[in-house]
């Protein structure tokens, strides 16, 4: 078939930690080899990349790239993602979590992708590091993932060529997931923010890294924006001093350390052959 030469794969992600890029890149480079289609980067992890509203073309293959936030996708960002604007696009869906589920992350993207425009023609949920934790999911998505992602790439291929609409797994009614501590009660992390150790040298990593902007330029130790616990500012800091110590993130922490032990496996959402 002859695609043209205006067909792009653009790669769409959000990623404060970086998992989601990773596995995002890994997934376009072997779709572009795959198809002969270039593949362009479209990050909107930063303030500064959300500038202007995420926008495609009917020539566009999106890989549209996300990590659940309990059970959802990061509710600050909603605003954000109701903008964009698809005109045509086909969407492939790529979830991210870290190994307790993915919930109606996959639906509420579907949602927002057939709102802007897009048909999505297909998704997946694949496992990463949990931000939390230095022990959930630790060093995923590992050359196991990575491979189950290569097998998929003809059905993925195949999928953009036909472009038929494809049903995302979740509730219709989206719906949060809401954290419980080591007690089993709920937890409100709402308003948590970050606190760094003593020795800051304001070298502003945390700063830059912040998708919300939050943190201030002058004292980088305070806070004053809203936080979405993203963990970016805690894996930027050269220093190790930014870090989470309020009580209740710390006992959902050890909860979800002690419940999720069990490997999950990448899951596809592909039309059937
Ligand atoms: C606020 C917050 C909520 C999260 N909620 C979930 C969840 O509901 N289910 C899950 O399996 N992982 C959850 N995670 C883990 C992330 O989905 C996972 O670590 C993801 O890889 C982060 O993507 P990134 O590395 O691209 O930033 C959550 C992480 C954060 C920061
Ligand atoms: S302050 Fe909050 S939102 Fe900003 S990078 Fe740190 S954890 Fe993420
Ligand atoms: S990254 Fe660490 S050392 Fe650098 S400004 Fe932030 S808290 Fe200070």
């Amino acid at each position: 078939m002859n695609l043209g030469n205006k067909k792009r794969i653009v790669l769409a992600d959000f990623s404060p930690a970086g998992s989601t890029r990773k596995i995002g890149i890994h997934l376009a480079g072997k779709l572009s080899a795959a198809s002969g289609i270039l593949w362009a980067h479209r990050p909107f992890t930063l303030p500064g990349q959300r500038t202007q509203a995420l926008t495609f073309d009917e020539n566009a293959w999106v890989i549209l790239a996300m990590p659940v936030y309990a059970g959802r996708i990061p509710s600050l960002l909603l605003p954000y993602m109701a903008q964009m604007k698809g005109e045509g696009a086909k969407a492939f869906l790529l979830n991210t979590y870290g190994n307790r589920d993915y919930d109606d992350a996959l639906r509420e993207m579907e949602a927002l992708s057939i709102h802007a425009g897009m048909t999505v023609v297909g998704g997946a949920a694949i496992v990463t590091r949990h931000v939390f934790s230095d022990v959930i999911a630790k060093g995923r998505p590992d050359e196991k993932d990575l491979q189950a992602i290569d097998r998929q790439i003809p059905r993925i291929y195949e999928a953009f060529l036909r472009g038929n609409p494809v049903t995302m797994p979740g509730n219709e009614e989206l719906s949060y997931y809401k954290p419980t501590g080591e007690d089993g009660e709920s937890v409100n992390m709402i308003q948590v923010k970050p606190s760094t150790k003593p020795g800051c040298i304001r070298c502003l990593q945390c700063v830059r890294s912040c998708p919300l902007g939050s943190i201030d330029e002058d004292d980088p130790t305070y806070v004053p924006g809203k936080c979405m616990k993203c963990c970016s500012c805690v894996l930027a800091c050269p220093l190790k001093l930014k870090h989470f110590d309020d009580p209740g993130f710390l006992s959902h922490k050890k909860a979800l350390e002690e419940k999720l032990v069990e490997r999950r496996e990448p899951e596809f959402f592909l039309p059937s052959v």
